[in-house]
C-alpha cells in the first residue's frame, strides 16, 4: 500500500498510518485526518495505460494501487470483483440549448445497495479483514448502514448499524433484510453517532463511521477516477454533488487531486457542493467566511434525510474541496428538491432520493451563472426507491401546482 501518513486537516500534524489511528490527538473529534499517498511510488507501479488494460466492469479493484488497503491477495481481489462496486454509468443526459452546457449524470444509484456509499463500505470491510475484526459498525442516516449491511452479507462479515428511528422505512427494511444487527435511535443522526461511538469504546469492532474513519473518503474518491476515465481524461468544468457530513464531496475532490498529482489529468474541475436550506452548515460557513473549526451545531430540518446533519463531521475536507477547486456551496429548499425528483426522473429515467435530487436542483439554480459550452457532471448518489414517501410527496406538490414539469430543467 502506498499510504505514507495521516495528516490532521486542522493543524497539519502527521501521524503514522497504523490500524488504530482515526483522529488527531489534539483536534479530535473536530478535525478528520487526510490520507497521504506516495505519488512517486504509485507512478512507478501504475500508469494510465496499465489501468486502461483492466476491464472497466471490474469496478474499484482496478484502482487498487490508489486505495488504502494492503496488497490484495488474489482471493480478496476475486471477492472484491464479485461485489461489483463502481463501474457505474456516466450518462449524457442532454445538451441544455439555452446554456449550451453538456450535462452528464454519474449514476451511482445502480450500486449494489443503491447508493454511492458502497464505494466506502467495501474499504471498511477490507480493512476490518486486514485487522481480523469480525464486526463492522456504523452510525448513519440510513444509506451508509444499508450499504454496510448489503456488502457485509456479500463478504461474509457481521455488522451493527445505528440509525435514527425516523429514517425512511425502505432504508430500515434494507438493513433488516441483509441481516445486520440494528439499533434504532430515538433522535437525530448525530444522536445515533454519539451512541455508536460510546459502544465502540467497549467492543472490539471496526469503525466505519463517516467523518471519523479517514479511509472512507478514499473509497468514495473512485467516483472521480471513473468520471475522468469515462470522459477520456478530459476533466469536466463542474461537478455537482450534494453534501451532508461532507465525506462524498471530499472524496470527489481527493479523486481528482490524486489524478492531478499523477499527471493523468491537467486541471481540476470546480466542485459545487449542494446543501438543503434546512441543513446548510457548510453553505453558511463558506458564504460568511466563518471558522468551521467551532462546534456550534445547527438544528437540521429537511426532507432530504441523507444530507441532514447538525454538524458535518467531514467539514474541513468538504470546505477544502470547494475552496481549493474554486467551486462554491449552493443551498436549495425542500420544494426545489422535491420538484427535481420528478423532473430528473422524467428527463433521464434516473429515480433519485431527495438528497440525490438536491444536486440536480443545485445545477438548475445556478446554471445561468455558468459560462456557455461548459461540461457538467451531476452525481446521482442514491436511488429514489429508498424513500417512496418523499417521492409521493413530490408528486403531490406537482399536482397542487397543476403542471407536468416536462422539459423545464
Ligand atoms: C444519497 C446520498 N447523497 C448524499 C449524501 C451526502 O454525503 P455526505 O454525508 O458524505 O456529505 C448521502 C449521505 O448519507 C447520501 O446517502
Amino acid at each position: 500500500m502506498f499510504v505514507t501518513h495521516l495528516k490532521c486537516m486542522y493543524c497539519g500534524q502527521l501521524f503514522e498510518a497504523n490500524d488504530n489511528k482515526y483522529l488527531c490527538d489534539l483536534h479530535q473529534p473536530t478535525a478528520t485526518l487526510d490520507v497521504i499517498f506516495d505519488y512517486k511510488k504509485i507512478k512507478q507501479s501504475i500508469s494510465r495505460d496499465t489501468l486502461e488494460k483492466r476491464p472497466f466492469h471490474q469496478g474499484i479493484s482496478r484502482y487498487r494501487e490508489l486505495l488504502p488497503i494492503k496488497e490484495l491477495s488474489y482471493d480478496c481481489l476475486d471477492q472484491l470483483n464479485a461485489c461489483h462496486i463502481g463501474s457505474t454509468p456516466l450518462i449524457k443526459i442532454f445538451n441544455d440549448n439555452k446554456q449550451q452546457h453538456t450535462v452528464f449524470v454519474k449514476d451511482d444509484t445502480v450500486q449494489p445497495s443503491g447508493s454511492l456509499k458502497d464505494r466506502a463500505s467495501i474499504i471498511a470491510i477490507l480493512k476490518a479483514k486486514e485487522q481480523n475484526k469480525k464486526i463492522v459498525v456504523v452510525a448513519s442516516t440510513g444509506n451508509a448502514a444499508a450499504s454496510l449491511s448489503c456488502l457485509s452479507a456479500r463478504m461474509g462479515m457481521q455488522s451493527v448499524v445505528y440509525i435514527p428511528k425516523n429514517a425512511p422505512k425502505a432504508k430500515i427494511i434494507q438493513n433488516k433484510i441483509f441481516g445486520s444487527k440494528i439499533k434504532l435511535i430515538n433522535g437525530s443522526y448525530n444522536d445515533a453517532l454519539y451512541q455508536c461511538i460510546n459502544d465502540l469504546d467497549h467492543n472490539d469492532w471496526y469503525n466505519r463511521c463517516t467523518g471519523i474513519n479517514p479511509y472512507m473518503t478514499e473509497g468514495k474518491k473512485t467516483v472521480a477516477y471513473e468520471i475522468a476515465e469515462q470522459l477520456n481524461w478530459q476533466v469536466p468544468d463542474y461537478v455537482f454533488v450534494s453534501v451532508g457530513d461532507g465525506s462524498i464531496i471530499s472524496g470527489v475532490y481527493k479523486g481528482f487531486y490524486d489524478l492531478f498529482q499523477l499527471s493523468w489529468i491537467n486541471c481540476m474541475p470546480k466542485i459545487i457542493g449542494i446543501q438543503a436550506k434546512g441543513s446548510s452548515y457548510l453553505y453558511t460557513a463558506f458564504t460568511n467566511k466563518k471558522n468551521i473549526h467551532d462546534k456550534e451545531a445547527i438544528n437540521a430540518q429537511t426532507c432530504a434525510d441523507s444530507i441532514s446533519s447538525n454538524l458535518p463531521l467531514d467539514r474541513h475536507k468538504a470546505y477544502r474541496a470547494v475552496s481549493n477547486s474554486c467551486g462554491q456551496f449552493v443551498q436549495v429548499n425542500d420544494e426545489q428538491i422535491l420538484d427535481s425528483i420528478v423532473e430528473i426522473s422524467r428527463q433521464t429515467g434516473i429515480f433519485n432520493e431527495p438528497a440525490s435530487a438536491a444536486s440536480f436542483a443545485g445545477y438548475k439554480k445556478i446554471k445561468f451563472q455558468i459560462k456557455p459550452k461548459s461540461r457538467i457532471v451531476i452525481i446521482a448518489t442514491g436511488s429514489g426507491l429508498k424513500d417512496l414517501e418523499n417521492a409521493n410527496n413530490a408528486l403531490n406538490v406537482l399536482e397542487s401546482k397543476n403542471t407536468n414539469l416536462i422539459g423545464v430543467m
